[in-house]
């Protein structure tokens, strides 16, 4: 058994985290962290786990050593004592922002401040499976990606493989779980409750991620705040100035990229109303659905994804990359359907 704990376990990353170690086989949950709830039940926060564990969070001095570090910490906050965690685990797998990019200069420009500990870049793997498997695996720090970068950048990796793109506009529509459990202005009910706010047209931190993973030049991106608590549905928009590949050669595209891949399902039906990805049905699951159609007139691909921002965009993609480090079936603990209806 490997013994993980998860530090910023009553945010809704962590909260994540905890429901699918729960019952992950080859997982013992060690301690877990909140500054505000230390000494209160793993329930206060997480409501859905009543009675099925009874431990208490504790507080983040009080941390030991365990086999697996999840940090689920807001951006900023894992560098600033990377140290400490590295001295109290092997391994870490780290959620926040804070080691997905390669550059120090890449993460001035994209947050808008020095990186504090730049020499620890190179150290941790970016942490999507369907792209750097085999260095996860060989891996003892880990970082996951975006969630809006995950969607976007599995949307587009079979088309960046297979055709010669010459722009692409990416723009992401997203629920509300994805600002985390802090409320805010912005949260307030009356003011969020069935709104469509447009609140990163451009200039999202994302957008460095999704550069660096595909290593394209540019994506012109925006994210839009939808009624909606989990999930993300991307519509990326491929411009070639070549001839537009042929449906046939996007499907081998797609199947190439993804026919082996445990979590990303190709959706593209002809007929019913499930014909692309659609976030609703992966709330809970770690699937990402990918699809696409072709546009001839504008030698356009429209290609779509949907994940569930807090597993695929974050504690199952976590969960899966732990899977892939530790050298077992990266599918497990991770299996499940959703619900449908939901
Ligand atoms: N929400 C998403 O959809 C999503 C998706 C992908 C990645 N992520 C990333 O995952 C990380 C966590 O996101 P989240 O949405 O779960 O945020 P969150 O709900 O705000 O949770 C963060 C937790 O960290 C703890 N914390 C804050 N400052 C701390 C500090 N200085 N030391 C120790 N603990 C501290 C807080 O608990 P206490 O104050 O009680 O300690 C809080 O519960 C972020 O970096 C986020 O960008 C989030």
């Amino acid at each position: 058994m490997i013994r993980a704990s998860i530090v910023g376990g009553a945010g809704y990353a962590g909260g994540e985290l905890i429901r699918l170690l729960h019952s992950h086989p080859e997982v013992e949950i060690g301690q877990i962290t909140s500054r505000s709830r230390a000494g209160k039940f793993i329930h206060s926060s997480n409501p859905n786990l009543r009675k099925l564990l009874t431990k208490k969070f504790c507080s983040p001095d009080e941390l030991t050593g365990c086999d697996v570090l999840f940090l689920c910490l807001p951006h900023g906050v894992a560098m600033k004592s990377i140290d400490h965690y590295m001295s109290l685990a092997p391994k870490i797998i780290d959620l926040s922002a804070d080691f997905r990019l390669d550059s120090d200069l890449g993460y001035e420009v994209a947050y808008g401040k020095p990186h504090l500990r730049p020499e620890l870049l190179q150290t941790f793997t970016y942490g999507i499976a369907e792209l750097h498997r085999d260095r996860i695996a060989t891996s003892d720090y880990v970082s996951c990606a975006g969630c809006n970068a995950t969607a976007v950048i599995l949307a587009l990796l079979p088309i960046i493989q297979s055709c010669s793109v010459n722009s692409i506009v990416a723009e992401v529509k997203v629920g509300s779980s994805e600002a985390g459990s802090q409320s805010s202005e912005g949260s307030h009910h009356p003011v969020r409750s069935g709104a469509v706010r447009s609140y990163r047209p451009t200039g999202h931190r994302h957008v460095a991620e999704m550069k660096q993973a595909l290593n394209i030049g540019a994506v012109s991106f925006s994210a839009t705040s939808i009624e909606m608590v989990r999930g993300i549905v991307a519509t990326c928009h491929v411009f070639s100035e070549q001839t537009l590949p042929k449906e046939r050669d996007l499907w081998k595209a797609y199947n190439l990229a993804y026919l082996n891949e445990p979590f990303v399902r190709v959706v593209k039906d002809r007929s019913g109303i499930h014909r692309y990805p659609e976030p609703k049905q992966l709330a809970g699951t770690n699937f990402c659905d990918v699809g696409f159609e072709r546009d001839a007139d504008n030698n356009r691909i429209v290609a779509i994804s949907a994940l569930d921002n807090l597993m695929k965009g974050a504690a199952g993609q976590a969960v899966q990359n732990l899977n892939i480090m530790i050298g077992i079936s990266e599918r497990i603990g991770l299996e499940f359907a959703g619900l449908y209806p939901a």
